[in-house]
């Protein structure tokens, strides 16, 4: 945003984590990364943009083992990216659907194998749906597609799914969570499943390049009567005014 890395020091150490969960070697320093990064938005006079980094074991004979000594690959890319997009979707809210979730047993880590994600999002899309909730057999909501999910109660706690290997640990989320506190706005980190987020006072949805949008319907069902509620609209605000501390980046 504004040319500047946001949450830069988040998502990198939960780059860290995943490769070390991966056994995957850092192919440089996180000085030397953020280095390129700067680089690469200024040659791209990128100001409102995406920075991607997609890491990979590196290449080798076909096998399932690891081959000795291979050489990660790294690629950054940066693409513009219009955030103001987000104000008319927060001022509307959004609707989701809910799906099985069909993932591996490790969602805490964050790698390319997204099909099950993949499938669960153009099939949400397909319906109209914004975001498709994926739900564990316990019934329970674990997250969305590429979103962390959230409920508000009825005497106004914010409520997301504990981190488990069933949820992404989203930096967006960890803003929020930091954002509500700093309110006074009380959080819980618990399950909830889709008739309580149907019945809520609010519901709400967050990613890196989402943050916090309301869900006004889930399933066909309005929430809040459909209309986006107060909470959300506080979170959202808290969240643009982290954004614009760190970057400089005002809508
Ligand atoms: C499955 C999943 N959950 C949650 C998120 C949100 O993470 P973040 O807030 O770090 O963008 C993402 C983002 O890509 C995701 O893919």
């Amino acid at each position: 945003m504004n040319g500047r890395l946001l949450d830069w020091s988040g998502h990198i150490v939960r780059l860290a984590r995943n490769l070390g969960e991966l056994g995957i070697a850092a192919s440089m320093s996180d000085a030397a990364l953020a280095l390129v990064a700067r680089r690469l938005i200024a040659a791209n006079r990128a100001t409102e943009a995406l920075l991607y980094i997609q890491v990979t074991r590196g290449t080798a004979k076909r096998d399932h083992a690891f081959a000795a000594a291979m050489r990660p690959t790294l690629v950054m890319t940066v693409r513009p990216f219009d955030f103001s997009q987000r104000i008319a979707q927060q001022a509307m809210g959004v609707s989701v659907v809910t799906t099985d979730d069909t993932r591996w047993g490790r969602c805490d880590i964050k790698t390319t194998g997204l099909l099950a994600n993949v499938l669960a999002k153009q099939g949400a899309r397909r319906t109209g749906a914004f975001e498709a909730w994926l739900i564990g057999a316990d019934g329970s909501v674990a997250e969305g597609a590429s979103t962390n999910a959230w409920i508000v109660t009825g005497d106004g706690t914010v409520v997301t799914p504990p981190l488990s290997p069933r949820v992404l640990p989203g930096v967006m989320r960890a803003a929020v969570i930091t954002a509500a506190r700093e309110r006074q706005i009380a959080i819980e980190e618990r399950n909830f499943t889709v008739a309580e987020a149907q019945a809520a006072a609010e519901a709400l949805i967050t990613s890196t390049t989402v943050p916090v949008l309301p869900v006004v319907e889930i399933n066909g069902v309005a929430v809040r009567g459909g209309s986006p509620g107060p909470i959300a609209a506080r979170l959202a605000a808290a969240i643009w005014e982290r954004i614009a501390d760190q970057t400089g980046f005002r809508l």
